[in-house]
């Protein structure tokens, strides 16, 4: 199967703004957007510039905005994309550092900044494992399969607008711990929800919901958390 790949190009050394490059390829049945743009690096242009681990939507590398959709590479069959040219760029709203590989640290910062691991009252027992009850657990296991891809937060309007708000990836790492049975950290991370950046700067738009390769529904996670935020405090 040919398609036509209109890639993003941007060299920082060179290009003022980015381009798009096109390349045709052939690929087999089953095979991924992944594996047509390591065609292209390896027989193509060996210059192109993307991000990826562990082919098998895990590591969330991979991820990219593909014919105007956030998804990962990895995970997208060419043969279930429409049309015979596919266009593929960076994550929106993320700097661009060279072709699909965005500036991913402000990501990691507003992920440090609600504080994500468990804080506990009392030490965890260093001789057994802290028994959680499944019912417990269940509440979070959604939240758990984050894999940090950052489609949600790129694909955020909220984001684009207000770069300081924390974003739909760094709330559903809240919610992961805030309803924890076993995290105590509520007062600790307060302030750093409870802000104009922060849990409020969702207007429940819900593109996270459609961006998310793993169906987390951030928005669901966000709204406990406001919800907890106002009982808590009021
Ligand atoms: S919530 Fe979904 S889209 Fe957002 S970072 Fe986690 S896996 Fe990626
Ligand atoms: S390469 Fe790891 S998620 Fe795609």
């Amino acid at each position: 199967m040919k398609k036509t790949y209109k890639i993003f190009r941007f060299d920082p050394e060179k290009d003022k703004k980015g381009r798009y490059d096109t390349f045709d390829v052939e690929t087999a049945k089953g095979d991924t957007v992944l594996d047509a743009l390591i065609e292209i690096k390896a027989h193509h242009d060996g210059t192109l510039a993307f991000r990826k681990s562990c082919r098998h939507g895990i590591c969330g590398s991979c991820a990219m905005q593909i014919n105007g959709q956030n998804m990962l590479a990895c995970e997208t069959q060419v043969e279930f994309l429409k049309g015979n040219t596919i266009t593929v760029d960076p994550l929106p709203g993320f700097k661009p550092i060279r072709d699909l590989a965005v500036d991913m640290d402000p990501f990691y910062e507003k992920l440090r900044e609600i504080l994500p691991y468990l804080i506990q009252a009392d030490p965890s027992p260093t001789d057994k494992e802290r028994i959680q009850d499944p019912v417990d657990f269940k509440k979070i296991e959604v939240a758990i399969s984050c894999i940090l891809c950052g489609s949600c937060t790129s694909s955020c309007p909220s984001f684009w607008a207000d770069k300081g708000y924390l974003g739909p990836a760094a709330l559903v790492k809240s919610y992961r711990y805030e309803f924890d049975t076993r995290d105590s950290g509520f007062h600790d991370r307060l302030q750093r929800l409870d802000n104009k950046h922060g849990l409020w700067r969702c207007h429940t738009i819900m593109n996270c919901n459609d961006a998310c390769p793993k169906h987390i529904f951030p928005t669901e996670g966000i709204s406990h958390l406001k919800r907890k935020v106002v009982e808590e405090k009021y």
